[in-house]
């Protein structure tokens, strides 16, 4: 029989999403749990379109510790819990659930704090007074926005298709720093960032936003938030256009994992080998 206080069962964790069969987490969490001796098992959840609240509910009164969740339900994540960390409330979605006594669960959203921590930490790129395009607004820029502004940047830029969205997300974060929003087309009057973050799902079908030769040269550092095995679309589009300094999301994968690893464990894993084996396995 297991109890909260049994040692010997292993923490219950998963991750939830759909799709979910490719998902690096288990392993991911299995080697952060390895590094720091925690018996925690964490298994990948594949969660029908409608069906998160019955599967996060059933998961949760089964034993489950904590879950991370993914797309498409982040948003859900975050209304399904009680209570959150600031980041959550400003990006309105969570990746990172914890159970607590009498049903309460805490939602977090470690998503900004691993793409800042992939770029200052890991690539050593200082955001402070930088410029930053991003590109997109949709949930993933809603995720990151917060974490970004809070490294001090010159301002940030926001280019989506859909016009509005970028605008909307600027009037939701204009009050934490400098905040533009724009379309593809006035990008040609404008010089290079210091930084330019794809996060658009553009990558996945293997497409590119349309963008333009100006907005980087050999100074700028291009930052692809989707990863692949080879080149993405956008990293092969930076090297192509004179940048030295070209990064898939691999790294913010890992770092968001090892924060969701210490809200849960209360320790910080080595993410480098990680990364680094990661990035064999996946090559
Ligand atoms: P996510 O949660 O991954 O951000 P999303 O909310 O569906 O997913 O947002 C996808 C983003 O990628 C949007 O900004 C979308 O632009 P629109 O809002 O105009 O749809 C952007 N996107 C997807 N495919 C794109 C493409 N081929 N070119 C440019 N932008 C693209």
């Amino acid at each position: 029989m297991s109890s909260l206080f049994d040692f010997d069962t292993p923490s219950k964790y998963a991750v939830m999403g759909n799709p979910i069969a490719h998902s690096k987490s288990p392993m991911i969490h299995a080697e952060f749990a390895r590094q720091t001796n925690q018996r925690m098992e964490y298994t990948a959840m594949q969660v029908d379109i409608g069906g998160f609240e019955q599967s996060i509910g059933n998961f949760q009164a089964n034993g489950g510790a904590g879950a991370n969740i993914t797309v498409p339900f982040k948003q859900e994540a975050y209304r399904y819990a009680t209570h959150c960390s600031a980041r959550a409330k400003l990006a309105e979605a969570a990746n990172t659930l914890i159970f607590e006594r009498d049903n309460e669960v805490y939602a977090d959203n470690t998503d900004g704090v691993g793409l800042v921590r992939d770029l200052t930490q890991n690539i050593g790129f200082d955001l402070r007074g930088k410029s930053i395009l991003i590109l997109g607004a949709g949930g993933a820029v809603q995720g990151v926005l917060g974490p970004l502004l809070d490294e001090s940047p010159a301002g940030i830029t926001i280019v989506n298709r859909t016009i509005d969205k970028a605008y909307r997300l600027k009037q939701r974060f204009k009050s934490m720093g400098k905040v533009l929003a724009c379309g593809y087309e006035e990008l040609d009057k404008h010089d290079a960032y210091d930084i330019i973050i794809n996060a658009t799902s553009a990558g996945i079908d293997g497409k590119l936003p349309p963008l333009v030769d100006n907005i980087v040269n050999s100074n700028s550092l291009c930052y692809d938030m989707f990863y692949a095995a080879q080149d993405t679309a956008f990293v092969a589009w930076s090297k192509q256009h004179g940048v030295n300094r070209a990064y898939d999301g691999l790294g913010m994968l890992v770092e968001q994992a090892a924060e969701s690893f210490f809200l849960w464990r209360k320790q910080r894993p080595q993410t480098a080998p990680v990364i680094n084996s990661l990035r064999k396995q996946i090559s």
